[in-house]
């Protein structure tokens, strides 16, 4: 059993991945804005109740995850894995997208994902074989621009370029600490994001990105791969 943290497990990618976590046996510490109004969270909670905490972090306010880490901190608490989940978007391209998105998108996709993980470093020391999975998108890759039909998302796209950046920095600065981070797009998935048209369901999503991570070890530190496992470029 493996003790998980989630941000931004409210609902979408991130409420799945709780779910099939705690399927297969995991300890889940399932993190959102509003504990009390997650209704998803808390109806898993009636079947897991031994097995799944619910607790408060808000990735734009840097001292929700400082005080969130010195609690589990005093409980000597230990994270297999970090899944830094938690995301938003706007579809706006360069010539419509306002300075107001770019600011906000970066606080809570690059600048959010720095806090949780920076946090995180201690409880993640604890454990034997830690790794971060920083959740991406394709759209983050430079290379790929222009090679998917999806586009024009500016301050996402240029968010998730940067998450990739601080994924690829932690993996070398982590590493003397045995920590493995990595980046993980989860494919283009039907829920408040991916919106209806996209390819994958939540369910099958997180299947399979699970399939490739059960073993996840040092061997994709510093890595940037699909939900299929296979790397991608940056
Ligand atoms: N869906 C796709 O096709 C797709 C593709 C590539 C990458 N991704 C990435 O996958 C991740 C999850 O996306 P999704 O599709 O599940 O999106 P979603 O359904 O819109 O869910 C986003 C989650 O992020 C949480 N969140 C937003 N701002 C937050 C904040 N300041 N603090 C804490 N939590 C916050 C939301 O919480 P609230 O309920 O409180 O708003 C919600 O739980 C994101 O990083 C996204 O960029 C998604």
């Amino acid at each position: 059993m493996k003790t998980i943290l989630v941000t931004g497990a409210s609902r979408g990618i991130g409420l799945e991945w709780t779910r099939q976590c705690l399927d297969r046996g995991h300890r889940l510490l399932a993190t959102c804005r509003s504990p009390d109004n997650a209704r998803g969270l808390l109806k898993l909670r009636e079947s897991y109740a031994d097995l799944l905490d619910i607790l408060p972090v808000d990735v734009e306010d840097e001292g929700s995850a400082t005080r969130l880490f010195s609690e589990l901190e005093k409980k000597s608490e230990s994270i297999d894995l970090l899944f830094n989940n938690a995301g938003i978007i706007d579809w706006e391209d360069m010539l419509d997208v306002s300075s107001a998105s770019m600011e906000k998108i970066y606080k809570v996709n690059v600048v959010g994902a720095l806090l949780v993980l920076r946090a995180a470093i201690p409880c993640l020391r604890r454990s034997a074989n830690p790794v971060v999975v920083n959740v991406s998108s394709r759209l983050g890759s430079i290379e790929l621009r222009g090679n998917t039909q999806l586009g024009g998302a500016m301050a996402y796209q240029c968010s998730k370029a940067a998450l990739n950046m601080l994924t690829k920095q932690a993996s070398i600065d982590l590493a003397p600490f045995g920590i493995t981070v990595l980046s993980q797009s989860p494919g283009w998935v039907r829920t408040g994001m991916g919106g209806s048209d996209a390819k994958f369901s939540v369910e099958e999503s997180v299947t399979n990105m699970l399939g490739h991570l059960e073993n996840a070890g040092l061997s994709l530190n510093g890595k940037f791969i699909g939900e299929d496992g296979v790397e991608l470029p940056w």
